[in-house]
């Protein structure tokens, strides 16, 4: 599989990531053990890059992480952990927290639920607005120093953030959402990663599954499921943006491709310092997101896809009002 580099000072990993999130939380009930067997597929066919949250299922994605690897060598994946997100016993979220203790906390339950003696990348989930950002960096360099992280990552920060972090430490890659359906990275956060050879690792590729081709209105979502209080998919917005979806599927079937491979294909044709993550969590979906790295879009396919799915077009914010202001990125 082809390999990407996550920025000058991150690891090489393949130019697809795996995101195992929605194998533990946020999208329903899923099968572990098809799950562990999608981790399997993934890697057997050349993927290398593996992302996790120590909150996604509060801790259950990491220790199944842990029992997919069994077996095989740690050695050849590259593990990106985010921490920092507070959860409560019913799944309730309760803000986050970037204070260097409680880093050293994450860090230790992250090693004993996974298994392993270092994490490749380590990032804070979001910007904890009550403690400097310097002071977050400053905790997880200690820890690369210790030899228990490798590398440093963001997520959904700004350009300033971004700044003030890479100035404690070299930074390898910002992970932050970006698909044809959310473009605002575009601003002014993709050119300072430039400026500063920072990596970018692109979530929500699909947009959590509306861009995939295939969503339907009527699919009924179980309680605690992200999409069912996602501005996206409320029912003011769903028809627009599934109408997207429809001119984007003229698009995929003239290259024989579908909606999914022509969504992520169009996140990889975005440079080579993206890497985009697919949040697959069956052995068919993954198989499908695979297929998009043999699709190559000319000129005239990306002048389609744009006229199909131009920027600024999604109705709805990426995420509700509240976890909006959590997000540094969108200031
Ligand atoms: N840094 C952050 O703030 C942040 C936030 C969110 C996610 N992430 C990371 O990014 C990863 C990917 O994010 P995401 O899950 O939101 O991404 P996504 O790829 O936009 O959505 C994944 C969902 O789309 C649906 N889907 C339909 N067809 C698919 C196909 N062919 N291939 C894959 N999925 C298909 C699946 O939902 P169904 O199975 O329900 O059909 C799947 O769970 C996560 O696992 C997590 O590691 C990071």
């Amino acid at each position: 599989m082809e390999q990407r580099n996550l920025g000058r000072s991150g690891p090489r990993v393949s130019a697809l990531g795996l995101g195992t999130m929605g194998m533990s939380d946020l999208y329903g009930p899923a099968d572990d053990t098809e799950s562990v067997n999608t981790i399997h597929a993934a890697l057997d066919a050349g993927v290398t890059l593996l992302d996790t949250g120590d909150f996604y299922g509060a801790g259950h994605n990491e220790m199944l992480i842990a029992r997919a690897l069994r077996g095989r060598d740690r050695n050849d994946v590259t593990i990106s952990v985010k921490f920092g997100s507070l959860r409560d016993p019913e799944g309730g979220w309760g803000g986050h927290d970037g204070r260097p203790q409680a880093v050293r906390n994450y860090l230790a339950y992250s090693l004993r639920r996974l298994d392993t003696d270092h994490i490749d990348v380590y990032r804070p989930s979001r910007l904890d607005p009550s403690v400097p950002v310097e002071e977050t960096i400053g905790a997880i360099a200690e820890q690369v120093k210790a030899g228990r992280v490798r590398h440093i990552g963001l997520s959904e920060v700004g350009a300033e953030t971004i700044r003030r972090a890479h100035a404690v430490h070299p930074i390898s890659d910002l992970q932050i959402e970006y698909s044809l359906l959310s473009r605002g990275v575009e601003t002014e956060i993709l050119a300072t990663c430039r400026e500063l050879g920072i990596g970018v690792t692109a979530y929500g590729v699909l947009s959590r599954g509306l861009l995939s081709g295939h969503w339907t209105p009527d699919r009924q979502l179980t309680s605690g499921d992200f999409r069912g209080s996602s501005p996206r998919f409320s029912r003011d917005n769903l028809a627009a943006n599934l109408r997207l979806v429809e001119a984007l599927r003229g698009v995929a079937r003239s290259r024989g491709a579908t909606v999914a491979q022509v969504a992520i294909a169009w996140v990889l044709s975005r440079g080579g310092d993206v890497v985009p993550l697919v949040g697959a969590r069956r052995r068919d979906r993954l198989t499908e997101s695979l297929g998009a790295l043999e699709l190559t879009l000319d000129p005239d396919d990306l002048a389609a896809i744009e006229r199909a799915v131009p920027a600024g077009a999604a109705a709805g914010t990426r995420y509700a009002g509240p976890l909006m202001q959590h997000l540094d990125s969108e200031r």
